[in-house]
């Protein structure tokens, strides 16, 4: 059975049973302004699990277009995907736990003809918001599930929702045919409020979701999602564009998968309104496309291939374009975006391989004069600094490094490794905390404050004089805080000079450019660093026009006027001799 089929037979099958069924929502959501995109079925429908009646009745189903952006890294094994499309029925009020598990089974045993001695089903096993789920226990039972093959999870695994920072959620009881999970079937009874109680709803609701991709594999029997009939057009396109094989090597494996799922996500993104920034949407998508692009390099394509895959995805009319009438209508806008970011994409990686061939020239000077005091630490460090910066995959940095330099590619892996694990580390401290500010990408927006230090840095220089040394940072997703050498409060007036100068420059338009230097060489030329940090050899100076120069390692913003408007909020000291400013951008 492929996808269609099983869409169909879901659809078909709920109609049945007295839902009506919805269009797919738009991947931009209306009504949530905390998270990005659509993650769920049930995402474009919380008002109406809240309460609000639905036009179309108390029963509804769909097929939903989703995109889960925490998924991007993971892209690359067998059954991960950024874009997927989720089979849902919702009961807004209505039925509950006994004729949504019965038809779950019903559908999957009856419909899908799959043996219910694969069967195993788990179910809530309670906590201080909500009992233990002995109801969907029972009804498993009846329905004829053995007892050992019903299990008691913790809220970690037997809860869900909500998709946002509030809204609805509640136990779940899941399904999991060999090991691998299929259906979820969500009773939403609470309301996660914005302080983090849950309060019971007035109706409860039930709200299922079934992966259409690990659904289809499995019905077409295997156990990686893309070698189902989904990605077969796309797969064939990459591996003749590639000349390699799917399925021969893993890492080339691994590539074709990333290419083929970030191009299918980008395809459905942009075809919903969102064109590549800097910002928010815009820069998911970007991301996507450079990293589709990133490994096309890795596996040898050297020319574009963005829109030839993505008219792959356009091609598939049984599945996609036939359904989705947003594809066939914006199919130019999809081709010419692609295109046109895939152009630009390519130069910056010719700068950064410009700016490569600078940092090899600078190292072979420093191995030169002193051999034994490489520090393959630095060099991991600036592998991961191209790689973040550039899009410059860890093999690429390497073949172009070490040429005549004989360098130890195991040291430079390692350190490279350790500098990735750190910054992920970081990005998952920033993802956590990125719905309690309401702005989905959370990073984008430190990236902006993180340039703003460097400009109140030295605006209080030249307000204030040059002992202002920066002594600390903190950066949240809704203001900095910047602690500097100073004894005196500032009056008013040197506030309000510091204040106008920041966004003097911000309005100068800057482009921020990057510079890699031995340290020592940085600090002759006059920029500025962290006080009291400790620098590598080769150390990465950012300059916005001639206002500012620091040693830092980034990220920053391509251009000050990316930062918007900048204002100071409060000062107090920050101890003997030091002061610290709040500010904040809009
Ligand atoms: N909303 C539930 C999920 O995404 C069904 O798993």
């Amino acid at each position: 059975m492929n996808a269609r089929e099983l869409k169909s037979k879901y659809i078909e099958f709920f109609v049945g049973k007295s839902h009506a069924e919805i269009p797919s929502a738009s991947l931009v959501p209306e009504n949530d302004p905390t998270t990005l995109f659509i993650s769920a079925g049930m995402h474009p429908l919380v008002p109406y699990l809240l309460g609000q009646p639905h036009p179309l009745g108390k029963r509804l189903v769909n097929v939903q277009k989703c995109i889960r952006t925490g998924d991007i890294d993971s892209v690359g094994d067998t059954y991960h995907h950024t874009f997927f499309e989720m089979l849902g029925n919702w009961s807004l009020g209505d039925y509950f736990k006994n004729e949504a598990l019965n038809w779950s089974f019903e559908f999957i045993t009856k419909h899908l003809n799959l043996d219910k001695s694969r069967l195993v089903v788990t179910c809530f096993e309670g906590d201080n918001n909500s009992p233990k789920d002995t109801d969907s226990a029972k009804i498993w039972e009846k329905i004829g599930i053995p007892k050992d093959k019903i299990k008691f999870l913790p809220k970690d695994d037997n809860w869900w929702g909500p998709a946002g920072v509030t809204g609805p959620c509640g136990p779940d009881s899941e399904m999991f045919i060999d090991g691998v999970e299929i259906w979820n079937d969500v009773f939403m009874q609470f309301n996660k409020d914005s302080v983090g109680k849950y309060q019971p709803l007035a109706k409860p609701n039930v709200d299922t979701g079934m992966g259409v991709e690990r659904t289809t594999a499995f019905l077409e029997g295997h156990s990686d999602n893309y070698l189902s009939t989904i990605w077969q057009l796309i797969i064939k396109k990459i591996e003749f564009l590639s000349g390699k094989s799917y399925g021969t090597d893993e890492q080339i494996t691994r590539a074709m998968r990333i290419i083929a799922d970030h191009v299918r996500s980008a395809v459905f993104i942009i075809a919903d309104g969102i064109e590549p920034s800097n910002k928010e949407r815009g820069y998911v998508l970007r991301r996507l496309i450079r990293r589709a692009i990133r490994q096309g390099k890795l596996i040898g394509i050297e020319t574009n291939f963005c829109s030839i895959i993505a008219q792959s995805v356009l091609d598939n009319q049984d599945n996609y374009a036939g359904i989705y009438s947003e594809l066939n209508q914006n199919k130019e806008k999809i081709l010419q975006t692609l295109e046109v970011e895939e152009n630009k994409f390519r130069k910056t990686l010719n700068n950064g391989l410009k700016e490569i061939e600078k940092y090899k020239n600078e190292l072979g000077k420093i191995i030169e004069g002193k051999p034994k005091y490489i520090k393959y630490s630095d060099i991991g460090k600036q592998a991961f600094y191209f790689y973040e910066s550039f899009g410059f995959p860890l093999e690429m940095f390497l073949e172009e490094i070490n040429g005549k330099l004989l360098l130890d590619p195991d040291a430079i892996k390692k350190s490279f490794e350790e500098a990735r694990l750190e910054h992920q580390e970081e990005s998952r401290t920033l993802s956590a905390g990125k719905f309690k500010s309401g702005l989905a990408d959370h990073s984008e927006v430190i990236t902006r404050y993180h340039t703003a230090t460097h400009l109140l840095h030295q605006s209080l220089r030249q307000v204030l004089g040059n002992h202002v040394q920066q002594s600390g940072s903190n950066i949240t997703g809704d203001r900095m805080r910047f602690d500097f050498t100073h004894t005196d409060k500032l009056t008013d007036d040197q506030i309000k000079q510091v204040n106008d100068l920041v966004n003097q420059q911000i309005n100068k338009k800057m482009e921020v450019t990057v510079k890699s230097m031995p340290f020592t060489d940085a600090q002759k030329s006059g920029a500025l660093a962290f006080f009291g940090n400790k620098y590598p050899e080769i150390v990465t100076v950012y300059q916005m026009g001639d206002f500012s120069a620091e040693v830092c390692t980034g990220p920053h913003v391509k251009n000050t006027q990316e930062l918007g408007k900048f204002t100071i909020q409060k000062q107090e000291s920050a101890g003997s001799g030091k002061r610290r400013i709040y500010a904040i951008l809009e």
